[in-house]
């Protein structure tokens, strides 16, 4: 049975790609930052009602070393890596003048260093195997910009880079890497915003509605597939029309 390794996939958009990719067959190795993020939370039930094996497995994405870890266990548990997908992210927003070099800093690291990170040790292990697709999350606010997001568009911003940078290293090594980004989806990330920010971005989109995490996923469950074999250092946008 084939591994799939889902960064931050307790909830939202992680969660559901994880509960695709078992429909899809994929034994699930879950991460997020603490034990408390799966205590009370069905989405382990969930999964294994598909028929797969399902562990989760805590960890910092945004520590190097953490990461070695995790992927390593993964390995001994799973015995494989096929699809890692680095969904893992946050947004600490403010207009760049107020913005502190923390909250900057914060940004880049779970959002940008973990891809670094994640991608290193586990594409390690893909390379041994001589397969593996990596799916990174990166996000319109990084291909367009978006106002009050200066840290978290560079941090999408440099996972679009990335994906096309490690895609050309690890291409002769049957290692497929691509990225997503989504638009305006509806998760706990994004009720946090304001309704008058909602409105907004509403009227932005053709198909005037916000996205749902399993149409995220689905896309996901594509470059998982083999069906995406000869696609890599590719971004797919998956915001029902927000920029053409
Ligand atoms: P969410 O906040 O619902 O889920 C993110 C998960 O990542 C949480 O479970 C959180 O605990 C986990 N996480 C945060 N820091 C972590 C760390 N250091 N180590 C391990 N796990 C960590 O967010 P959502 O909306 O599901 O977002 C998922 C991804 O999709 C993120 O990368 C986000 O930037 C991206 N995205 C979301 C959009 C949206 O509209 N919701 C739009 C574009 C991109």
């Amino acid at each position: 049975m084939a591994t799939a390794l889902i960064t931050g996939s307790s909830r939202g958009i992680g969660a559901a790609i994880a509960l695709r990719l078992a429909e899809d067959g994929f034994d699930i190795a879950l991460n997020d930052l603490s034990d408390s993020m799966f205590e009370g939370n069905d989405i382990i039930e969930k999964i294994k009602e598909k028929g797969v094996s399902c562990e989760y497995f805590c960890a910092d994405v945004s520590s190097h070393s953490q990461c070695e870890e995790m992927v390593k266990a993964v390995k001994e548990r799973f015995g494989s890596i096929d699809v890692l997908v680095n969904n893992a992210g946050i947004t600490k927003d403010g207009l760049m003048a107020r913005m502190s070099e923390e909250q900057y800093d914060m940004v880049i690291n779970v959002n940008q260093k973990s891809v670094f990170n994640m991608m290193k040790h586990a594409g390690k292990i893909m390379m041994k195997q001589r397969s593996g697709r990596i799916i990174n999350v990166a996000s319109v606010a990084g291909l367009y910009g978006n106002p009050g997001q200066v840290n978290y568009s560079a941090s999408k911003a440099a996972i679009v880079g990335m994906t096309k940078t490690v895609a050309k290293e690890l291409g002769s090594r049957g290692i497929n890497v691509n990225a997503v980004a989504p638009g305006f989806i509806k998760t706990p990330m994004t009720d946090a915003l304001t309704e008058e920010q909602r409105n907004a971005m509403l009227n932005l989109i053709a198909m005037k509605r916000y996205g749902l995490p399993e149409e995220i996923a689905s896309v996901v469950s594509f470059l998982a597939s083999k069906d995406s074999s000869y696609v890599t250092g590719q971004v797919i946008e998956i915001s029902g029309g927000l920029m053409m």
